[in-house]
């Protein structure tokens, strides 16, 4: 486990092996979980749900179940899940995997938040695992449906194709992942050489399943949480600290080589 030295000045240290690592990474994947969209104030899955909301729990909601049997409940749950994410900004964690990106040559980011700020910091060619809150898509056909196009009724819209209800392009409980990112992800996760799991509780498979995977194909896996989570054992680097002051430090070490 590595905790990280504040050194005073707002910046961090970090030990020598994580520092070399970031600067000679050739190929780096990271995954990301909702801890990286917490400094911008959107609260995590396992945080507990606040106002209106406060008497549900994700699991209750994010399901197709829940929304045959309550559309709308559903469908104003998302709803102010957006209206959530559309007041965040994105913060120091996103724009540094952004700069990441221009930074290696070979950097792929996997996340499975669906609030689109990696996006909005300027990241290109996420790989969503879970989908995304600003998509959605007919219950029953799957087409795509946007809101220029669908049919408003008094409860949720309807598709225009085939006349089901539209619901968010969200993956939900008991739901597949879809098969593009995830094989895209797998694929980059067997052949990077550093891993970093950010904001993650590693709890939910088969994203959870990435950095031992990574582990596996001899990668060097770091963690990045303020928590103890299922992957702080078996990581080979656990840094108990907020992405938002790890990630620009790493930034800085990989710009700094000297
Ligand atoms: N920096 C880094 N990590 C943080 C920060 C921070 N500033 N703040 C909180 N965390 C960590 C928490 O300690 C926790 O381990 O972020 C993690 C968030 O965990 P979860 O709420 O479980 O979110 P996540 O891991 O993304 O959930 C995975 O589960 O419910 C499903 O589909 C849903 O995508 C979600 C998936």
């Amino acid at each position: 486990m590595t905790g990280s030295n504040p050194t005073g000045d707002g910046a961090i240290s970090l030990p020598a092996e994580i520092i070399n690592a970031v600067r000679w990474a050739e190929h780096v994947v990271v995954l990301t979980g909702a801890g990286v969209s917490a400094e911008s104030g959107v609260p995590t899955f396992r945080d507990a749900q606040t106002g209106l909301w406060a008497t549900y729990k994700p699991e209750d909601l994010a399901s197709v179940a829940a929304y045959r049997a309550t559309p709308k409940l559903v469908w104003d749950w998302y709803a102010w899940r957006r209206e959530l994410v559309t007041q965040a900004q994105p913060n120091a964690a996103h724009l540094a995997l952004t700069a990441m990106q221009d930074i290696y040559t070979n950097f792929t980011l996997i996340t499975q938040n669906v609030d689109g700020l990696h996006q909005r910091a300027g990241s290109h060619d996420v790989l969503e695992l879970h989908g995304n809150l600003f998509r959605y898509k007919c219950l029953l056909c799957d087409q795509p449906a946007t809101v220029d196009e669908w049919r408003h009724r008094s409860d949720v819209p309807a598709c225009i194709h085939c006349g089901g209800a539209v619901r968010p392009d969200i993956v939900w409980f008991g739901e597949m992942l879809p098969s593009r990112p995830l094989a895209a992800a797998q694929f980059a996760t067997r052949h990077c050489d550093l891993f970093l799991a950010i904001g993650t509780s590693s709890v939910v498979f088969p994203a959870a399943g990435l950095p031992l995977l990574a582990m596996e194909k001899g990668a060097l896996v770091i963690e990045i949480n303020p928590s103890e989570t299922d992957l702080s054992d078996s990581a080979q680097f656990s840094i108990h600290d907020k992405a938002g002051a790890v990630l620009p430090a790493l930034v800085h070490a990989k710009r700094n080589p000297n």
